[in-house]
């Protein structure tokens, strides 16, 4: 059994720490509104409550954040209060939120102060990925503090590779999220078309998702796009976020991003239209809207 401080339980944190606490893990929980984690643990017999990131890690193996940017990461897992305080020589610190390389490394320096282990661990998967325990985790980091943390990873991942060293879990996120930006889009435009033409859509997602042009978002989201339902799924918010993360760091390397530039600019039109908070395959109600 592994003593974890989990720290965040939002869409993704809540089921994600659940999968701990039934894989057997003594879990102690943090949230800021304490409400959450007060139904975490009595939905979940045998974790228990701390009042702050310090006291869900003090003296824990592992200390474990998905909270919401650089700036939250900072405030949950810095000072006195904050994880890094709690954490004994030796533990390992994991970081699951999507946030920029330059927080990974100072969370991993100020975690290498205290010779605590440290993880950038952002994952993909969605809600849906979170809840069934299928996530794929994309690691920043050292071998020996990967190795370690791995099987805890288990709990709720169906992938988990250490990319390379520390920054490297949220530069492969970054791709990740460049690539889903043009992907969507792509598919907007596609299906898009199909309805225009009055074609049987869920003819066309059946005949089309096991070819070339198959994707996740394509399985996963295609049908609701066609029904144009988005009220779920990966929030339009958080894509801004991510995308503004990396186009900043495109920009430092000098990659061209004309696509995900300009998907990032539509995301920011969906926001002002009232729409932060739909899924991200919302992309299409731009091109419906104009037709
Ligand atoms: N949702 C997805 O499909 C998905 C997929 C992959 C990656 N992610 C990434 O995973 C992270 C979490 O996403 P989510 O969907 O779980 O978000 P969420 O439902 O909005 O939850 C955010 C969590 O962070 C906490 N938090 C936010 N700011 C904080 C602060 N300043 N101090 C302390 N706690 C703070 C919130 O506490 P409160 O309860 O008090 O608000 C909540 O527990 C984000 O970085 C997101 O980009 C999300």
């Amino acid at each position: 059994m592994t003593v974890i401080g989990f720290i965040g339980l939002g869409a993704m944190g809540y089921p994600m720490a659940g999968h701990l606490v039934t894989a057997g893990h003594q879990v102690r929980v943090y949230n800021r509104t304490a409400s959450v984690a007060e139904r975490f643990v009595t939905e979940f017999p045998g974790s228990t409550l701390a009042k702050s990131p310090a006291e869900a890690c003090n003296d824990a193996d592992v200390g474990m954040l998905i909270v919401g940017n650089d700036d939250s990461i900072r405030s949950v897992a810095l000072g006195p209060e904050g994880a890094i305080a709690g954490l004994p020589v030796g533990s390992i610190l994991i970081d699951h939120t999507t946030a920029s390389a330059t927080i990974a490394h100072e969370l991993a320096a100020a975690a290498a102060e205290k010779d605590i282990g440290c993880l950038d661990a952002p994952v993909s998967g969605g809600e849906a990925g979170a809840q069934n325990g299928v996530l794929t985790v994309m690691c920043g980091g050292d071998e020996k503090t990967f190795v370690t943390a791995a099987p805890l990873l288990d709990a709720y991942a169906k992938t988990r590779t250490l990319i390379g060293p520390t920054g490297t879990g949220q530069t492969c996120k970054m791709v990740n999220q460049i690539a889903i930006a043009g992907l969507l889009q792509g598919l907007s435009e596609a299906l898009n078309l199909g309805i225009l033409a009055g074609l049987d859509m869920e003819k066309v997602l059946a005949t089309i998702s096991d070819g070339a042009a198959g994707s996740w978002q394509m399985s996963n989201r295609g049908q609701t796009m066609v029904d144009d339902a988005f009220d779920f799924g990966f929030a339009i918010e958080w894509m801004v976020k991510d995308l503004g993360i990396a186009l900043a760091e495109a920009e430092r390397l000098g990659a061209p991003t004309p696509i995900a530039s300009t998907v990032a600019e539509y995301y920011e039109e969906l926001m002002g239209s009232g729409e932060s908070r739909s899924d991200t395959s919302a992309l299409i109600r731009r091109l419906r809207s104009t037709d």
